[in-house]
């Protein structure tokens, strides 16, 4: 069974695609590669000892899509592709909003004209903005988005609920997932995060600082009202990420009608602070990561955390790693990113 999986050689797109592979269906991937690396297909080929499907196209465009969908018997999408550097939305929005919002719906159109019916959509802990109750829940109420990035989160979810609102006689069946912090590696260390540039996520910063390829890590702000002053996340190891989106696929694919429109947390109910993610860091990997507290970062919200309980009931799925696996599958993928030639 094919499933579309657009932005396939991304970091949360890759580990699903090996997910997928995992449990039987057959990915396809759509990436332009411009925002990653080849080197992931041949870290996703080594790893489910066969080369997967792979068109280097945007989906933008509605001939390409439509061309793949004709060409492949897709069953389904999985849509990452999307532009999501929270300060670069900032500087240039029409990109973010035409990219982001454009081949969602050029993915949309382009499904319902094919009959395809199952669609998983990349959303975000970010929709809850700064929540006024913890842990989170599908319920806490939506705050406007504080960047052009999460606005394209919302809007996108917007575009998909009124779409599957509308269509009363036909089946299309969506998840929007919303992601809380993904961290860690495939096991192997044959893909992982391949952040281009300084990176922005926490995660990437910190093996890099560990690394020795990065000077020191700035802590945004040890001020915050939390139990050390740093900012609390919900950190989910990007495999049990990818897996939530197998279990969702599932779902999706069991129930043949009516018209399904859902959200669902994917998170691990625990809150971790800033500082104590880099303790767990150093202690699990046994070495130190340099550091110094800095001011706040502009946009940053104190706390989140999920309520994970209706992926567990729905979707029959919930967050098997700990915090450990992550950041060791991390440093060991650091490691082997870079090692000489
Ligand atoms: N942080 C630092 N130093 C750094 C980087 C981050 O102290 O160098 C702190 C941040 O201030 C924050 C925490 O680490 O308190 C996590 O920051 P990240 O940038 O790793 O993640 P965010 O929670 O800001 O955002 C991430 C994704 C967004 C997504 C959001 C919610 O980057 O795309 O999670 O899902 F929208």
């Amino acid at each position: 069974m094919k499933v579309l999986v657009t932005g396939g050689a991304g970091f949360i797109g890759s580990h699903t695609v090996v997910a997928l592979y995992e449990a039987g269906f057959e990915p396809i991937i759509v990436d332009d590669f411009s925002n990653s690396d080849p080197q992931i297909i041949e870290g996703i080929t080594a790893i489910i000892g066969k080369k997967p499907t792979v068109y280097q196209e945007n989906c933008h465009s509605m001939d390409v899509l439509k061309s793949i969908f004709e060409k492949e018997q897709i069953e389904g999408v999985i849509h990452f592709a999307a532009f999501k550097a929270v300060g670069e939305s900032m500087q240039k929005p029409l990109e973010y909003y035409d990219n982001n919002l454009g081949s969602l719906i050029v993915l949309l159109k382009c499904m319902l004209e094919c009959g395809v019916k199952n669609l998983i959509f990349s959303s975000s802990c970010t929709v809850y903005g700064e929540p006024d109750a913890l842990p989170v829940t599908e319920q806490t109420p939506v705050k406007p988005a504080n960047s052009v990035y999460g606005n394209t989160q919302q809007i996108g979810e917007e575009i998909l609920s009124d779409t599957v609102r509308s269509l009363e006689h036909q089946s299309l069946k969506v998840l929007s997932l919303r992601y809380f912090n993904p961290v860690g590696a495939h096991p192997s260390a044959l893909i992982g995060e391949l952040p281009r540039g300084v990176p922005n996520n926490l995660v990437p910063f910190m093996t890099q600082a560990a690394a020795g390829i990065r000077g020191a890590l700035t802590i945004f702000g040890d001020d915050y009202p939390t139990p050390d002053g740093t900012c609390i996340r919900d950190y989910i190891h990007v495999m049990d990420l990818a897996e939530a989106h197998v279990a969702g696929f599932r779902y999706l694919m069991s129930h043949e009608s009516p018209a399904i429109y859902d959200v669902v947390n994917v998170g691990t109910g625990s809150g971790v602070s800033v500082l104590e993610l880099l303790q767990s860091f150093e202690r699990i990997n046994g070495l130190p990561v340099p550091y110094k507290i800095g001011p706040r970062r502009e946009g940053d919200v104190v706390a989140v955390y999920a309520d994970a309980s209706k992926a567990e009931k729905m979707l029959c799925w919930k967050a098997l790693r700990s915090i450990e696996d992550g950041l060791r599958d991390a440093w060991n993928w650091q490691k082997n990113t870079s090692k000489p030639e």
